[in-house]
């Protein structure tokens, strides 16, 4: 762990140049608003706002943007920002009291100076570790101790990695329940060229029928309409294939059974104030989530959900995503 180039406090590291070691840089973004840059030597790149532990850039080796963020996005809080990778906890949604996706996303975390031992399999050696804990506010609209870790980590060939650990604290003897998703927006070319593989047959929940349950039929899925579902215990690799980009990226996910995918399409991208009326055309929304059934963690136990994007050339084969094979390995 100590031959690691993480960050763990904030240091004086002067500017990054784009080609050198693997660096991690504190930086002040958009508003002012802080957030880390974390460099690989062979050029790819990610950012990190301290605002949400909201990845806002993942850029491969050429310097291309993988991630859709809105032109309209406000980097102002208590708004979460539109695009990036937001985190959805403690509840996926809009049900009962809390605000819609919970409020990790429009929260101020801190950079994890301590973070317990952190058993990982990766080769990724750049990475932050960031901590959220409930303030007195948060509290009183979810009365439970919790605290979250996340790392994320960009690995030497410019794979994204987000790690999320979440652990009750409390010490009134009482479990907690929620649910969970690292909201991921896609950047594509055209979402009408996009195909998703990875979901065929499974079963999902609409939320535009009132979450009632429908099976996939078909051989991938396409768009051409407004979309937003929850495909459920889903295969641990899924593939957002880009003809038009030649680009395919393939998401692996641990921890999170389910995956919600979702487009406004046009009127309610009209709709929304932080999003351009035709950046539907340039986005997707593929997210690794924990949804359906949600998480109880009783005092002093911790959950562990895992996200790893990649970013490949179109060669990529069709039909990789046959189920029985992606359980054997990945
Ligand atoms: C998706 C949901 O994950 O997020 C959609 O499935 C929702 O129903 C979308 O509209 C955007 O949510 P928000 O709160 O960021 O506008």
């Amino acid at each position: 762990m100590s031959s690691e180039k993480g960050l763990s406090a904030p240091s004086a590291t002067p500017s990054a140049p784009s080609f050198g070691p693997p660096t991690v840089e504190l930086c002040k973004g958009v508003n002012g608003l802080d957030k880390l840059v974390l460099r690989e030597p062979r050029g790819s790149s990610t950012e990190v706002y301290l605002y949400g532990c909201h990845v806002t850039s993942w850029k491969n080796d050429h310097g291309e943007e993988l991630l859709f963020v809105s032109s309209k996005a406000v980097f102002k809080p208590p708004k979460a920002i539109r695009g990036g990778i937001p985190i959805c906890f403690p509840q996926f949604s809009n049900l009962g009291s809390l605000e819609q996706h919970g409020f990790a996303r429009n929260r101020l975390w801190a950079i994890d100076t301590d973070p317990p031992p952190f058993p990982t399999t990766t080769s990724s050696k750049t990475f932050v570790d960031l901590i959220l804990k409930p303030s007195e506010d948060d509290l009183k609209i979810w009365p439970h101790s919790f605290e979250f870790r996340l790392r994320v980590a960009l690995g030497p060939g410019g794979d994204l990695l987000l790690t999320s650990r979440i652990r009750n604290t409390s010490t009134d003897g009482k479990p907690f329940t929620f649910t969970f998703a690292y909201h991921t927006y896609f950047s594509v070319s055209d979402i009408s060229e996009v195909r998703v593989e990875g979901l065929e047959t499974l079963d999902y929940l609409d939320n535009l029928q009132n979450r009632e349950r429908f099976t996939e039929q078909g051989d991938a899925i396409t768009f051409e309409s407004e979309v937003d579902k929850i495909y459920l215990s889903t295969p641990t690799k899924i593939a957002i294939l880009d003809h038009e980009k030649k680009r395919t990226f393939v998401l692996r996910k641990d921890g999170l059974p389910d995956a919600v995918v979702w487009n406004p399409w046009d009127k309610k991208a009209k709709a929304m104030a932080d999003f351009g009326d035709d950046e539907y055309k340039h986005m997707l929304c593929v997210e690794a989530a924990a949804v359906e059934k949600p998480i109880t963690l009783k005092p002093g136990e911790e959950w562990k959900g895992r996200q790893e994007l990649s970013a490949v050339p179109s060669s990529y084969c069709s039909g990789q995503l046959d189920p029985r094979k992606v359980l054997q390995g990945s």
